[in-house]
């Protein structure tokens, strides 16, 4: 496992899910880490049962106010931000685009999209004058192609994959490390409510066909290194039977 002992990761959607695993991950690895969501309780939770390297900051993605707020906490309390895993998303409403509510499609685009950006937009200079960082972004096989009644879902996973290539462009020479992970499908609660929809063949995977929620989490760890600067710009499946192998997961 790699050592991440001085190292300073801020994790957004970390009450449950891949964040929960990702954030303990990263503190086995010997990382401060940093919970964030909107359930106060549970990343209080959370951090209390890791210990003293981790801290709960409750934040909305969707409010710039609040991220800035957050990484601002995050260097006052450790002094640094050396790794932001962008992973907070959601897929509901599930519907067809001609049926969706625009209030409800659009407020998707402010966490999935925008939390994104929000988050790069802020820790961006903090890495930048400290020499550099990794930002690690979920994505998803929806940002590649069309789901049924996910429009919010996938146009959002192919901006923010953009989003990895622009910031790769703009700040490799800066040291920032830009990565996006697809993870395939995980046992989350996200999973619940696509079954729950009934909608699309997603919809109808067995809870089995799941990869559990550490498996991305190491992977992310795995990201942390130089091995993944293959893959600067650019998005890494894990799917991918070679990557699996090189996370250590087969
Ligand atoms: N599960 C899959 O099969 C799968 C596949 C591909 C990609 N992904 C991606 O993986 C990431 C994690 O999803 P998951 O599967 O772990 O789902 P999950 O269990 O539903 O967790 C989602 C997390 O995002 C947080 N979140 C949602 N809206 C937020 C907001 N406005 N501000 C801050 N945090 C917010 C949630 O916390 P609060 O509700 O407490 O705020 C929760 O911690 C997402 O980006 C998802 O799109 C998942």
């Amino acid at each position: 496992m790699a050592d991440m002992s001085g190292k300073t990761v801020i994790i957004t959607g970390a009450s449950r899910g891949i964040g929960e695993s990702a954030a303990r991950i990263f503190a086995q690895a010997g990382a401060s880490v940093v919970l964030t969501a909107r359930s106060t309780e549970a990343i209080a939770a959370i951090a209390d049962e890791i210990g003293p390297q981790a801290m709960a900051i409750p934040c909305d993605v969707a409010d710039y106010g609040q991220v800035a707020a957050m990484v601002s906490a995050t260097v006052e309390r450790f002094g640094a931000v050396d790794v932001l895993i962008n992973n907070a998303g959601v897929v509901e409403p599930i519907a067809h685009l001609d049926q969706s509510v625009p209030d409800e499609w659009g407020q998707v685009i402010d966490i999935n999209l925008k939390g994104v950006y929000h988050g790069m937009r802020a820790v961006m200079p903090v890495m930048e004058r400290a020499g550099g960082g990794s930002i690690l972004t979920i994505s998803s096989g929806a940002a590649h192609g069309p789901v049924e009644a996910w429009s919010h879902y996938c146009a959002s996973k192919a901006a923010v994959n953009m989003l990895t290539r622009c910031v790769d462009k703009e700040a490799r020479d800066k040291g920032i490390r830009a990565i996006g992970l697809s993870p395939g499908t995980v046992a989350t609660q996200m999973q619940r409510e696509i079954k729950a929809s009934g909608i699309n063949p997603v919809s109808q995977l067995e809870w089995s066909d799941h990869i559990p929620p550490e498996w991305p989490a190491r992977c992310l760890l795995w990201m942390c290194g130089a091995e993944a600067d293959a893959w600067l710009g650019d998005e890494i499946s894990l799917r991918d039977e070679d990557i699996r192998r090189k996370v250590g997961l087969v």
